[in-house]
């Protein structure tokens, strides 16, 4: 029976929330932030809709420390290619946020480093933004940022920020030289050996990129003999409801919508088809 007198958010229905900030990032991604407070953790996702177009689940991209939210959008089909048309003022459905997240307790006092693959960085950016914002909880921290192309990195500003700050570093490369570019050339793996005074058998190991980039920096982890324990990966699956109900995102009789994306690699050791 429905508790019509009820003030609960439904997990079924969208928030229209405003835009607030748009810009382009490059010639595919575009950052929005929306003036709505969530109450996420780092790793969390929404689900973003249109009336009468459709919804997509997009990666929340700015610390709960920040007031209001961040994405960056992709443009990809029906919804995204909408949502690159918007402007600030304009308005989104907002559902969650939805998704386990990262168990930020247990990596207080430790040391971090973060592995990105190209938009990567973005659910990346959320959890790294908390850390900035109470540096005094976390050990020495390392961001590895890799982008195929120069004209394709994102949150440049940002990356050189953060590698301002005392016990952070920040190593980037891009995949293919480029007349502008004058740091290292290759692929994201070739920056793990120049992480300096981080014990990675000790530290928490932050994995989020395409697919095939997981397989290359978990072959690396493994020669280091990173414990399976101290790597998390971000897994993206096809999803709909976000909220366990529909079996879209279902994988080995679980729903990554609730017990992912974010995932302890050693939890994925009986599931072949996770990575
Ligand atoms: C947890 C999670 C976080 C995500 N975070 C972001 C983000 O921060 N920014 C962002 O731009 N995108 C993100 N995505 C991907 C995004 O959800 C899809 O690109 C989006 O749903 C496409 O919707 P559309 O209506 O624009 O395209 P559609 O018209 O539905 O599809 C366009 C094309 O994209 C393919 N597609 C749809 N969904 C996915 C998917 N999940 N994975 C791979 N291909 C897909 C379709 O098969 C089709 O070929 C995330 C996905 C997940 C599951
Ligand atoms: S998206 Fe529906 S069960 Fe996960």
């Amino acid at each position: 029976m429905c508790d019509c007198n009820s003030t609960e958010k439904s997990i079924y229905l969208p928030e229209l929330a405003p835009i607030t900030k748009v810009a382009m990032m490059n010639e595919t991604e575009m950052y929005m932030h929306l003036d709505h407070d969530i109450g996420h953790k780092p790793g969390q996702f929404v689900e973003v809709s249109i009336a009468g177009i459709g919804e997509a689940p997009i990666s929340i991209s700015s610390s709960p420390t920040e007031a209001g939210f961040d994405m960056v959008i992709r443009k990809a089909g029906r919804v995204t290619d909408i949502m690159h048309q918007m402007q600030a003022g304009d308005k989104l459905g907002i559902r969650g946020p939805f998704g386990s997240g990262y168990p930020i307790d247990e990596m207080k006092g430790k040391d971090l480093v973060f592995v990105c693959g190209g938009i990567g960085l973005v659910p990346q950016r959320s959890m790294i933004n908390y850390i900035m914002d109470n540096r005094a909880d976390f050990g020495k921290i390392a961001i590895l940022q890799g982008t195929k192309e120069f004209a394709q990195r994102i949150y440049h500003d940002e990356l050189e920020r953060w590698a301002g700050v005392d016990g952070v570093q920040v190593l980037e490369t891009i995949d293919v030289a480029h007349d502008s570019w004058n740091g290292n050339v290759g692929v994201v793996t070739t920056l793990i050996d120049k992480i300096d005074g981080i014990d990675l058998t000790k530290a928490v190991n932050l994995i989020c990129g395409p697919p095939i980039m997981y397989k290359f920096v978990l072959m690396v982890l493994q020669e280091k003999e990173v414990s399976h324990e101290n790597i998390f990966v971000n897994l993206e699956r096809r999803m709909k409801c976000g909220v366990g109900k529909c079996g879209h995102c279902q994988m080995n009789g679980q729903y990554v919508c609730q017990s992912g994306p974010v995932y302890r690699y050693s939890d994925l050791a009986n599931i072949p088809e996770a990575i």
